[in-house]
Protein backbone atom coordinates (compact mmCIF):
# COMPACT_ATOMS: atom_id res chain seq x y z
CA UNK A 1 0.00 0.00 0.00
CA UNK A 2 0.99 3.53 -0.70
CA UNK A 3 2.18 5.36 2.29
CA UNK A 4 0.36 9.05 2.01
CA UNK A 5 0.96 9.19 5.87
CA UNK A 6 2.34 13.13 5.95
CA UNK A 7 3.26 14.54 9.24
CA UNK A 8 1.06 17.48 9.68
CA UNK A 9 1.76 19.90 12.15
CA UNK A 10 -0.91 21.02 14.39
CA UNK A 11 -2.05 24.28 14.36
CA UNK A 12 0.03 26.75 17.20
CA UNK A 13 -1.54 29.31 19.40
CA UNK A 14 0.26 31.75 21.36
CA UNK A 15 -0.01 34.03 24.35
CA UNK A 16 1.77 35.63 27.36
CA UNK A 17 0.95 37.27 30.47
CA UNK A 18 2.53 40.08 32.14
CA UNK A 19 3.72 39.09 36.26
CA UNK A 20 2.81 42.52 37.38
CA UNK A 21 0.22 41.23 40.33
CA UNK A 22 -2.59 38.57 40.76
CA UNK A 23 -4.38 38.62 37.94
CA UNK A 24 -7.62 39.46 37.77
CA UNK A 25 -10.92 38.07 36.81
CA UNK A 26 -10.71 39.84 33.34
CA UNK A 27 -7.42 38.60 32.36
CA UNK A 28 -9.19 35.10 33.60
CA UNK A 29 -11.92 35.51 31.53
CA UNK A 30 -10.61 37.26 28.68
CA UNK A 31 -7.59 35.30 28.39
CA UNK A 32 -6.72 32.25 30.87
CA UNK A 33 -9.61 30.35 30.46
CA UNK A 34 -9.90 29.99 26.62
CA UNK A 35 -6.03 29.31 26.97
CA UNK A 36 -7.14 25.66 28.77
CA UNK A 37 -9.47 25.02 26.35
CA UNK A 38 -7.06 25.02 23.47
CA UNK A 39 -4.58 23.28 24.72
CA UNK A 40 -6.24 20.16 23.69
CA UNK A 41 -6.39 20.70 20.42
CA UNK A 42 -3.67 23.26 19.18
CA UNK A 43 0.29 22.75 19.95
CA UNK A 44 0.19 25.87 22.44
CA UNK A 45 2.54 27.98 24.12
CA UNK A 46 2.19 30.23 26.65
CA UNK A 47 4.82 32.41 28.90
CA UNK A 48 4.72 34.70 31.56
CA UNK A 49 5.98 37.97 29.66
CA UNK A 50 8.14 39.57 32.58
CA UNK A 51 10.36 41.61 29.94
CA UNK A 52 7.05 43.47 29.22
CA UNK A 53 6.26 43.80 33.02
CA UNK A 54 9.56 46.69 33.69
CA UNK A 55 8.29 48.96 30.83
CA UNK A 56 7.03 50.10 34.22
CA UNK A 57 9.21 50.45 37.60
CA UNK A 58 9.02 47.12 38.93
CA UNK A 59 11.09 46.55 42.14
CA UNK A 60 13.28 43.60 41.71
CA UNK A 61 11.93 41.51 44.89
CA UNK A 62 8.61 41.67 43.78
CA UNK A 63 8.99 40.99 40.11
CA UNK A 64 10.88 37.85 41.52
CA UNK A 65 8.20 36.50 43.32
CA UNK A 66 5.01 37.72 40.92
CA UNK A 67 6.91 35.97 38.15
CA UNK A 68 6.69 32.80 40.37
CA UNK A 69 3.12 33.34 41.34
CA UNK A 70 2.05 33.83 37.49
CA UNK A 71 3.71 30.97 36.14
CA UNK A 72 2.04 28.54 39.14
CA UNK A 73 -1.30 30.21 38.55
CA UNK A 74 -1.05 29.19 35.14
CA UNK A 75 -0.69 25.48 36.28
CA UNK A 76 -3.36 26.17 38.77
CA UNK A 77 -6.15 27.49 36.40
CA UNK A 78 -5.47 23.72 34.44
CA UNK A 79 -2.63 24.57 31.81
CA UNK A 80 -0.47 21.02 31.69
CA UNK A 81 3.09 21.34 30.80
CA UNK A 82 3.11 18.29 29.79
CA UNK A 83 0.48 19.68 26.96
CA UNK A 84 1.74 23.28 26.40
CA UNK A 85 5.13 24.64 26.58
CA UNK A 86 5.26 27.12 29.51
CA UNK A 87 8.13 29.52 30.10
CA UNK A 88 9.03 32.95 31.41
CA UNK A 89 10.16 35.34 28.54
CA UNK A 90 13.62 36.90 30.11
CA UNK A 91 14.45 32.66 30.49
CA UNK A 92 14.34 32.24 26.63
CA UNK A 93 17.13 34.85 24.60
CA UNK A 94 15.59 34.81 21.35
CA UNK A 95 12.65 37.37 22.34
CA UNK A 96 15.24 40.65 22.62
CA UNK A 97 17.66 39.15 19.68
CA UNK A 98 14.43 39.43 17.23
CA UNK A 99 12.58 41.90 18.91
CA UNK A 100 15.20 44.04 17.50
CA UNK A 101 15.19 42.62 13.92
CA UNK A 102 11.59 43.37 14.02
CA UNK A 103 12.25 46.85 15.68
CA UNK A 104 14.21 47.86 12.81
CA UNK A 105 11.12 46.78 10.67
CA UNK A 106 8.71 48.69 12.65
CA UNK A 107 7.59 52.63 12.15
CA UNK A 108 7.64 55.40 14.50
CA UNK A 109 4.52 56.34 13.17
CA UNK A 110 2.85 52.77 13.49
CA UNK A 111 4.15 52.47 17.27
CA UNK A 112 2.64 56.16 18.01
CA UNK A 113 -0.73 55.21 17.32
CA UNK A 114 -0.75 52.43 20.02
CA UNK A 115 -3.93 53.42 22.55
CA UNK A 116 -1.99 51.33 25.41
CA UNK A 117 1.48 53.06 24.93
CA UNK A 118 -0.68 56.65 24.85
CA UNK A 119 -2.57 55.46 28.13
CA UNK A 120 0.50 54.00 29.65
CA UNK A 121 2.54 57.33 29.12
CA UNK A 122 -0.46 59.29 30.45
CA UNK A 123 -0.33 57.30 33.36
CA UNK A 124 3.55 57.07 33.65
CA UNK A 125 4.39 60.59 33.18
CA UNK A 126 7.66 60.62 35.22
CA UNK A 127 9.30 57.23 33.09
CA UNK A 128 7.94 57.28 29.47
CA UNK A 129 11.31 55.13 28.07
CA UNK A 130 12.31 53.41 24.93
CA UNK A 131 11.06 50.19 25.94
CA UNK A 132 7.49 51.54 26.77
CA UNK A 133 7.21 52.80 23.08
CA UNK A 134 8.94 49.42 21.59
CA UNK A 135 6.82 47.44 23.39
CA UNK A 136 4.93 45.76 20.76
CA UNK A 137 7.72 45.27 18.71
CA UNK A 138 8.69 42.56 21.58
CA UNK A 139 5.30 41.17 21.74
CA UNK A 140 5.33 40.72 17.51
CA UNK A 141 8.98 39.35 18.80
CA UNK A 142 7.09 36.69 21.11
CA UNK A 143 4.50 35.67 18.67
CA UNK A 144 6.06 35.57 15.70
CA UNK A 145 9.21 33.66 17.34
CA UNK A 146 7.05 30.48 17.67
CA UNK A 147 4.68 30.64 14.34
CA UNK A 148 1.77 30.53 15.87
CA UNK A 149 -1.65 30.64 13.50
CA UNK A 150 -3.43 32.35 16.40
CA UNK A 151 -2.81 34.45 19.58
CA UNK A 152 -5.44 34.51 22.53
CA UNK A 153 -6.22 37.52 24.18
CA UNK A 154 -8.80 40.02 25.13
CA UNK A 155 -9.82 42.63 23.22
CA UNK A 156 -7.38 45.03 24.91
CA UNK A 157 -4.18 43.81 22.81
CA UNK A 158 -6.18 43.46 19.20
CA UNK A 159 -4.25 46.55 18.17
CA UNK A 160 -0.89 45.10 19.34
CA UNK A 161 -1.93 41.55 17.51
CA UNK A 162 -2.76 43.30 14.04
CA UNK A 163 0.58 45.22 14.72
CA UNK A 164 2.24 41.98 14.55
CA UNK A 165 0.36 41.06 11.78
CA UNK A 166 1.31 44.31 9.52
CA UNK A 167 5.13 43.52 10.80
CA UNK A 168 5.35 40.45 9.51
CA UNK A 169 3.29 40.90 6.09
CA UNK A 170 5.89 43.33 5.70
CA UNK A 171 8.86 41.51 6.46
CA UNK A 172 7.85 38.55 4.53
CA UNK A 173 7.17 40.65 1.83
CA UNK A 174 10.97 42.48 1.89
CA UNK A 175 13.17 39.50 2.87
CA UNK A 176 10.60 36.14 1.78
CA UNK A 177 8.31 33.88 3.67
CA UNK A 178 9.83 33.83 7.07
CA UNK A 179 7.06 34.11 9.70
CA UNK A 180 3.03 32.64 10.06
CA UNK A 181 0.95 35.65 10.02
CA UNK A 182 -1.38 34.73 13.01
CA UNK A 183 -4.92 36.17 13.84
CA UNK A 184 -5.92 36.96 16.96
CA UNK A 185 -8.10 34.69 18.50
CA UNK A 186 -11.04 36.83 20.84
CA UNK A 187 -14.10 34.85 22.78
CA UNK A 188 -17.29 36.59 22.25
CA UNK A 189 -18.66 36.52 26.10
CA UNK A 190 -15.22 37.96 28.73
CA UNK A 191 -13.68 39.64 26.01
CA UNK A 192 -13.73 42.97 27.67
CA UNK A 193 -14.25 42.39 31.53
CA UNK A 194 -15.30 45.98 32.75
CA UNK A 195 -14.59 47.72 36.40
CA UNK A 196 -16.68 46.57 38.93
CA UNK A 197 -16.62 50.73 39.79
CA UNK A 198 -16.50 52.78 36.74
CA UNK A 199 -17.98 49.96 33.89
CA UNK A 200 -17.31 52.27 30.70
CA UNK A 201 -13.46 51.50 31.75
CA UNK A 202 -11.48 47.78 31.18
CA UNK A 203 -10.92 45.96 34.40
CA UNK A 204 -7.17 46.16 35.84
CA UNK A 205 -5.35 45.41 38.65
CA UNK A 206 -3.50 48.48 38.31
CA UNK A 207 -6.32 50.48 39.10
CA UNK A 208 -5.97 52.23 42.65
CA UNK A 209 -9.83 51.37 43.63
CA UNK A 210 -9.59 47.58 44.89
CA UNK A 211 -13.37 47.43 44.74
CA UNK A 212 -13.36 47.85 41.04
CA UNK A 213 -11.74 44.15 40.35
CA UNK A 214 -11.92 40.67 41.31
CA UNK A 215 -8.42 39.33 42.10
CA UNK A 216 -8.33 35.71 41.57
CA UNK A 217 -6.74 35.60 44.89
CA UNK A 218 -9.89 37.22 46.45
CA UNK A 219 -11.87 35.11 49.25
CA UNK A 220 -15.20 34.44 48.65
CA UNK A 221 -16.50 37.27 51.27
CA UNK A 222 -14.17 39.35 49.61
CA UNK A 223 -15.91 38.67 45.87
CA UNK A 224 -19.03 38.91 47.74
CA UNK A 225 -19.03 42.04 48.43
CA UNK A 226 -16.94 43.67 46.00
CA UNK A 227 -20.08 42.42 43.58
CA UNK A 228 -22.31 43.88 46.16
CA UNK A 229 -20.97 47.16 46.03
CA UNK A 230 -20.63 46.69 42.18
CA UNK A 231 -22.01 50.16 39.96
CA UNK A 232 -24.85 49.47 38.82
CA UNK A 233 -28.23 51.96 37.77
CA UNK A 234 -31.65 52.32 38.93
CA UNK A 235 -33.70 50.72 36.80
CA UNK A 236 -33.38 47.37 39.24
CA UNK A 237 -34.36 44.86 36.14
CA UNK A 238 -31.69 42.65 35.11
CA UNK A 239 -31.47 43.67 31.47
CA UNK A 240 -29.23 43.94 28.67
CA UNK A 241 -29.58 47.20 27.09
CA UNK A 242 -27.39 50.21 26.14
CA UNK A 243 -26.56 52.66 28.93
CA UNK A 244 -26.64 49.94 31.72
CA UNK A 245 -22.69 49.28 31.54
CA UNK A 246 -22.57 47.86 34.89
CA UNK A 247 -25.35 45.70 34.31
CA UNK A 248 -24.14 44.59 30.97
CA UNK A 249 -20.87 44.01 33.11
CA UNK A 250 -22.47 41.75 35.56
CA UNK A 251 -24.59 39.64 33.08
CA UNK A 252 -21.44 39.14 30.70
CA UNK A 253 -19.31 37.72 33.72
CA UNK A 254 -22.42 35.80 34.79
CA UNK A 255 -22.87 34.16 31.53
CA UNK A 256 -18.77 33.64 30.85
CA UNK A 257 -18.85 31.71 34.15
CA UNK A 258 -22.33 29.69 33.87
CA UNK A 259 -22.28 29.49 30.29
CA UNK A 260 -25.73 30.77 30.15
CA UNK A 261 -27.00 33.19 27.57
CA UNK A 262 -27.92 37.24 27.83
CA UNK A 263 -31.57 36.07 27.35
CA UNK A 264 -31.17 32.85 30.09
CA UNK A 265 -30.03 35.29 32.45
CA UNK A 266 -32.96 38.04 32.12
CA UNK A 267 -35.52 35.44 32.54
CA UNK A 268 -33.54 33.45 35.37
CA UNK A 269 -33.67 37.18 37.18
CA UNK A 270 -37.27 38.39 36.22
CA UNK A 271 -39.02 40.00 38.48
CA UNK A 272 -35.99 39.68 41.09
CA UNK A 273 -33.52 42.56 42.39
CA UNK A 274 -30.15 43.68 41.61
CA UNK A 275 -29.05 42.16 45.24
CA UNK A 276 -29.85 38.72 44.62
CA UNK A 277 -28.49 39.23 40.94
CA UNK A 278 -25.46 40.69 42.13
CA UNK A 279 -25.14 37.86 45.11
CA UNK A 280 -25.50 35.01 42.28
CA UNK A 281 -22.70 36.71 40.27
CA UNK A 282 -20.45 36.71 43.27
CA UNK A 283 -21.07 32.74 44.41
CA UNK A 284 -20.64 31.52 40.82
CA UNK A 285 -17.24 33.67 40.09
CA UNK A 286 -16.60 32.54 43.98
CA UNK A 287 -17.19 28.75 43.06
CA UNK A 288 -15.39 29.04 40.30
CA UNK A 289 -12.22 30.17 41.67
CA UNK A 290 -12.03 28.21 44.87
CA UNK A 291 -10.21 25.43 43.28
CA UNK A 292 -7.71 27.57 41.36
CA UNK A 293 -7.03 28.98 44.63
CA UNK A 294 -6.17 25.76 45.98
CA UNK A 295 -4.12 24.53 43.52
CA UNK A 296 -2.15 27.69 43.53
CA UNK A 297 -1.11 27.48 47.51
CA UNK A 298 0.32 23.78 46.58
CA UNK A 299 1.99 24.85 43.93
CA UNK A 300 3.50 27.75 45.31
CA UNK A 301 4.76 25.62 48.48
CA UNK A 302 7.73 23.91 46.29
CA UNK A 303 9.53 27.14 44.25
CA UNK A 304 12.07 24.06 43.71
CA UNK A 305 9.62 22.39 41.17
CA UNK A 306 8.49 25.47 40.02
CA UNK A 307 12.55 26.34 38.64
CA UNK A 308 12.86 22.91 37.38
CA UNK A 309 9.47 23.08 35.16
CA UNK A 310 10.94 26.77 33.76
CA UNK A 311 13.95 25.63 32.89
CA UNK A 312 12.63 22.46 31.10
CA UNK A 313 9.82 24.93 29.24
CA UNK A 314 12.88 27.52 28.95
CA UNK A 315 14.99 25.18 26.64
CA UNK A 316 12.39 23.63 24.63
CA UNK A 317 10.82 27.43 23.95
CA UNK A 318 14.81 28.19 22.78
CA UNK A 319 14.69 25.16 20.10
CA UNK A 320 11.52 25.81 18.75
CA UNK A 321 12.13 29.68 18.63
CA UNK A 322 16.22 29.61 17.60
CA UNK A 323 14.91 28.34 13.95
CA UNK A 324 12.73 31.31 13.48
CA UNK A 325 15.66 34.01 14.74
CA UNK A 326 18.22 32.15 12.27
CA UNK A 327 15.89 31.98 9.38
CA UNK A 328 15.49 35.68 9.86
CA UNK A 329 19.01 36.38 10.45
CA UNK A 330 19.89 34.66 7.81
CA UNK A 331 16.82 36.02 4.88
CA UNK A 332 18.65 40.02 6.35
CA UNK A 333 21.96 39.11 5.66
CA UNK A 334 23.19 38.29 8.96
CA UNK A 335 26.21 35.45 8.65
CA UNK A 336 25.43 32.60 10.80
CA UNK A 337 28.15 30.84 12.99
CA UNK A 338 29.09 27.87 11.11
P1 LIG B 1 -1.77 41.56 30.10
O1 LIG B 1 -0.75 40.95 30.98
O2 LIG B 1 -2.16 42.98 30.36
O3 LIG B 1 -3.08 40.73 30.08
C1 LIG B 1 -3.07 39.32 29.86
C2 LIG B 1 -4.30 38.92 29.05
O4 LIG B 1 -5.49 39.32 29.74
C3 LIG B 1 -6.35 40.05 28.86
N1 LIG B 1 -7.08 41.06 29.65
C4 LIG B 1 -8.43 41.17 29.65
N2 LIG B 1 -9.39 40.50 29.00
C5 LIG B 1 -10.68 40.86 29.23
N3 LIG B 1 -11.04 41.86 30.08
C6 LIG B 1 -10.10 42.58 30.75
N4 LIG B 1 -10.48 43.55 31.59
C7 LIG B 1 -8.71 42.24 30.55
N5 LIG B 1 -7.55 42.74 31.05
C8 LIG B 1 -6.56 42.00 30.49
C9 LIG B 1 -5.39 40.70 27.87
O5 LIG B 1 -6.05 41.02 26.66
C10 LIG B 1 -4.35 39.62 27.68
O6 LIG B 1 -4.77 38.68 26.71
N6 LIG B 1 0.98 42.68 26.07
C11 LIG B 1 0.26 41.61 26.76
C12 LIG B 1 1.16 40.47 27.14
C13 LIG B 1 1.92 39.89 26.00
C14 LIG B 1 1.38 39.11 24.96
C15 LIG B 1 2.49 38.74 24.15
C16 LIG B 1 0.08 38.65 24.65
C17 LIG B 1 3.27 39.99 25.82
N7 LIG B 1 3.59 39.30 24.72
C18 LIG B 1 2.33 37.93 23.02
C19 LIG B 1 -0.06 37.86 23.50
C20 LIG B 1 1.02 37.52 22.72
C21 LIG B 1 -0.32 42.17 28.05
O7 LIG B 1 0.14 43.14 28.56
O8 LIG B 1 -1.33 41.42 28.57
Amino acid sequence: MENTQEIVRKKRALSCIQPTGIPTLGNYLGALRNWVDLQDELECFFAVADLHAITVRQEPAKLRQHTYEMFALLMAIGLDPEKSLLFVQSQVPTHTELSWLLSCNTQFGELSRMTQFKDKSQKHADNINLGLFAYPTLMAADILLYQPEFVPVGADQKQHCELTRDIATRFNGQYGQTFTVPEPYIMKTGARVRSLQEPTKKMSKSDENQNSFISLQDDKDTIIRKFKRAVTDSEACVRYAEGKDGINNLMEIYAAVTDKSLEAIEAEFAGRGYGDFKLAVGEAVAAELAPIQERFATLMKDKAQLDALMKVGAERAYLVSRRTVEKAKKRMGFLLTK
